[in-house]
């Protein structure tokens, strides 16, 4: 089938504090972006690339990447949701959507291969990248006292959510808008497709695939990215 990665990169990156959205920080020699897009451009399953950015980008077009024919430009959204709706909205229904987050560079081939193979699975509607949570998970108390714990979750069957993230685009554009026009917090694809009732594979990914988040992730990526490309 025919593969379309959907990138979203119109964040601001409040988080990171640096001068420019995170997405254009240099690491290794180059932006996380163009990690990101040479990554899943260089994937022999990706056919296309879109890349969802804000209105108000001055960074894009100083990249020669964007010069590449597999390369379209969307305009992102409010939200990291809605960045991706308008990518999807350029895509053949009949696509698979790999949608994933600009600020996590790191991904390897190995683990894009096994989430490409929920294609062939007809029990699932598509499928994630994610990763068991390793720390015990404390729930804090409501409003006054949310410095204070209330109870501890129970670890088990608890996953950290990542991307890539792979469905049929039709079907993720139609949980999307009905999710969106329902009031429902989307943070990911996946929780979209959970609200419409659909059946989403976990793949267990590797760690190292993180979302380039605070300042102190930087080192952390340039180191993996140092391995992944050895
Ligand atoms: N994103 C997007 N459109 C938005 C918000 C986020 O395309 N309106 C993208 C970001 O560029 C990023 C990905 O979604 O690649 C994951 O979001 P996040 O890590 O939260 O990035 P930012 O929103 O930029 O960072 P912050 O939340 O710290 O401001
Ligand atoms: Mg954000």
């Amino acid at each position: 089938p025919h593969v379309v990665a959907v990138i979203p990169a119109a964040g601001v990156g409040s988080r990171m504090q640096a001068d420019r959205p995170k997405q254009y920080l240099s690491l290794a020699g180059k932006t996380i972006l163009e990690h990101t897009v040479t990554l899943l451009l260089n994937h022999p399953s990706v056919s296309r690339v879109v890349i969802a950015i804000s209105h108000d980008d001055d960074f894009i077009h100083s990249l020669p990447i964007i010069a590449n024919a597999n390369i379209d430009l969307v305009e992102g959204g409010k939200t990291r949701a809605d960045s991706v709706l308008n990518a999807l909205a350029t895509l053949p229904e009949e696509s698979w959507a790999l949608v994933h987050d600009a600020a996590r560079p790191c991904v390897s081939h190995q683990d894009i291969d096994a989430l490409l193979a929920v294609m062939n699975n007809s029990n699932t509607t598509g499928g994630i990248l994610a990763s068991p949570v390793r720390d015990t998970m404390k729930r804090a108390c409501d409003h006054g006292q949310a410095s204070l714990i209330s109870h501890t979750e129970s670890r088990e069957n608890l996953w950290h959510a990542l991307t890539p993230q792979l469905f049929p685009t039709g079907v993720l554009l139609r949980a999307l808008n009905k999710a969106l026009s329902n009031s429902v917090t989307i943070t990911d694809e996946a929780s979209a497709i959970e609200y419409a009732g659909g059946k989403v594979a976990l793949i267990n990914g590797n760690p190292a695939n993180i979302k380039i988040t605070h300042p102190a992730d930087l080192p952390l990526a340039e180191f993996y990215i140092k391995q992944t490309h050895k």
